[in-house]
C-alpha cells in the first residue's frame, strides 16, 4: 500500500466503532442495524484502511468455499466495502482491495468472490464476471396443484443444521454454489430484522431418507400477496413435485412467488406453460488469487485426460504470471510452471473461465484470451458443466 494508506485487520475498539460509522453511513443504515452484522462476521475477519492515522474505511471477509467441478475451493467472500464519502476519489478503496487481494495471497486462499455495486473498482483489482445470482417470479395461478407424492415436516428454521447435509448433496453438483460457512447459514434462515418477517421451514421426504427442503416466508409488495423462497434444495422429482404443490397450495390467498436459482432453471420443466420471468439478475465477480492453487484445487469432468497449456498476466501478483502447464487427469488438475503458453489471458478472462460463465470462444471474440491453437478446443472441455450460480448475496 502506498505511504498515504495504512492497512490494517487490526482495530482497537474506538476504531471499531469508526468503522461501523462509516459502513452505516456507507450502506445507508443505523449503527444499531451494523451491530448484529458486526457480530455475525466476527472482528477478526474485518480489515480496514487508515490515513493519517484515522479509520477511512474498511470491508469484511467471509471465509467459505465455492463449488466448482464437484470440488469446494477454499473463497473469501469479500462484502461491505466503503470508503468514508470525504475520502472518496483517491484511490482508497483500490488500495484497500490490493491489500486484502495481497494478504489472501500470503495466506494460500486460491479463489475470491464478491458482488460489484461499481464494476470499473473491481476490475481494477483483477476480478471479472464469474456467475450469477438470479430471482425468478411466476404467477402463483400458474402452478398445477399436483402430486403430493412426499410427506412435509415443519421444523424451525434457525436450526440451519437440518439443511446442511441436504444442501450440500446439490450444492456440489452446482458451479459457483458456496460451501456455506455458519455467518453465510444465518443470514440464510434469520428473518430480515427490518421487515419482521416470519419464517417458515419444511423438509420435504421421510425422515430417513430427506429428499429437500424449503425455506420461506409470506409479505406484501405493493398490492400483492408474495411468498418468498428464501432457501431451497430438491434432489428428486419427488421433491420438486412436492415444492410445487406447495405453494400451490397457497393459491387462495397469494398472488406470486419468488425463488432464487440459476438462470436456465430446471425446476421449470415440471411446469405447465413458460409463465415465469427472471425477477432480478446479477453477475457476482470473481478474482484467481493463486493461479496454481486455484485449478489445482477445482475439479474437471472425469475421464478427460490432457493437458492446457497458458500464459497468464496478472499486474498484481507476480506469481501469477507466466507459463502454467495444467495436466489433467481422473477429474483432479495439477500443475507445474512452464510449458507452450498456448493460451494467453489475463487474470480477469481467467476468472470467467474459471467458472464456466463464459465459453472460451466467447472470451475470445471479446478479447479475454487469444490462442491460434487447439487449446481452445481443450479449454471448453476442461471448463464446461453446468452453468456457476449462486442462492446467496453476502
Ligand atoms: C464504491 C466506493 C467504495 C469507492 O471508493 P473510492 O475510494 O472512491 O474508490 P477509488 O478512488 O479507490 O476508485 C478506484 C476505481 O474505481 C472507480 N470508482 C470508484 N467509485 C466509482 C463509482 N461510484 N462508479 C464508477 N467507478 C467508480 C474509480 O474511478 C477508480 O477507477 P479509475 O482509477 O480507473 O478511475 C465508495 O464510493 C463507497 O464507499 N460507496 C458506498 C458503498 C459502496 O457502494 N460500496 C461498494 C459495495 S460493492
Amino acid at each position: 500500500m502506498t505511504s498515504q494508506f495504512e492497512y490494517s485487520s487490526t482495530l482497537n475498539s474506538e476504531e471499531i466503532e469508526q468503522l461501523k460509522g462509516i459502513l452505516a453511513q456507507c450502506f445507508g443504515t443505523s449503527i444499531t442495524n451494523v451491530e448484529p452484522y458486526y457480530k455475525l462476521i466476527g472482528i477478526n475477519n474485518f480489515r480496514i484502511v487508515r490515513q493519517g492515522g484515522k479509520v477511512i474505511g474498511g470491508l469484511a471477509i467471509y471465509n467459505m468455499g465455492q463449488w466448482y467441478g464437484g470440488s469446494s475451493v477454499p473463497m473469501a467472500g469479500i462484502a461491505a466495502v466503503g470508503i468514508a464519502p470525504e475520502y472518496r476519489g483517491t484511490g482508497a478503496a483500490y488500495q484497500l482491495m490490493s491489500s486484502t487481494i495481497a494478504e489472501l495471497f500470503s495466506t494460500g486462499i486460491p479463489i475470491s468472490t464478491l458482488y460489484a455495486a461499481t464494476q470499473r473498482l473491481y476490475r481494477k483489482a483483477g476480478y471479472e464476471q464469474a456467475g450469477s445470482y438470479c430471482v425468478w417470479e411466476l404467477p402463483i395461478t400458474a402452478i398445477e396443484r399436483g402430486d403430493r407424492p412426499r410427506p412435509l415436516h415443519r421444523v424451525d428454521p434457525l436450526e440451519y443444521q437440518l439443511f446442511e447435509e441436504i444442501y450440500r448433496q446439490q450444492a456440489k453438483q452446482n458451479n459457483g454454489n458456496l460451501d456455506r460457512n455458519k455467518a453465510i447459514w444465518e443470514r440464510t434462515v434469520k428473518p430480515n430484522i427490518e421487515e419482521e418477517e416470519t419464517v417458515f421451514a419444511y423438509l420435504i421426504g421421510d425422515r430417513v431418507a430427506l429428499e429437500g427442503y424449503i425455506i420461506f416466508s409470506q409479505s406484501r409488495q405493493n398490492n400483492d400477496a408474495i411468498i418468498k423462497v428464501w432457501d431451497w434444495t430438491l434432489l428428486t422429482k419427488a421433491a420438486v413435485k412436492r415444492f410445487w404443490t406447495l405453494l400451490a397450495d397457497h393459491s387462495s390467498l397469494i398472488d406470486r412467488v419468488h425463488w432464487k436459482s440459476c438462470e436456465i432453471d430446471p425446476l421449470l420443466l415440471l411446469l405447465p406453460e413458460q409463465k415465469a420471468k427472471i425477477f432480478r439478475k446479477e453477475h457476482w465477480m470473481l478474482r484467481i488469487i493463486d493461479v496454481v492453487k486455484a485449478l489445482e484445487k477445482r475439479g474437471y469432468p472425469a475421464g478427460i485426460e490432457t493437458e492446457l497449456h497458458l500464459e497468464v498476466t496478472d499486474e498484481a501478483i507476480d506469481s501469477n504470471n507466466g507459463r502454467f502447464c495444467l495436466k489433467v487427469s481422473q477429474g483432479r488438475g495439477e500443475v507445474t510452471k512452464g510449458g507452450k503458453g498456448e493460451l494467453q489471458i489475463g487474470i480477469r478472462g481467467l476468472a470467467s473461465l474459471y467458472t464456466g460463465l463464459f465459453t472460451p470462444t466467447q472470451l475470445q471474440l471479446t478479447g479475454y484470451l487469444q490462442t491460434e491453437s487447439e487449446a481452445l478446443l481443450t479449454a471448453k472441455l476442461l471448463f464446461c458443466g453446468s452453468n456457476p450460480w449462486m442462492a446467496d448475496q453476502f
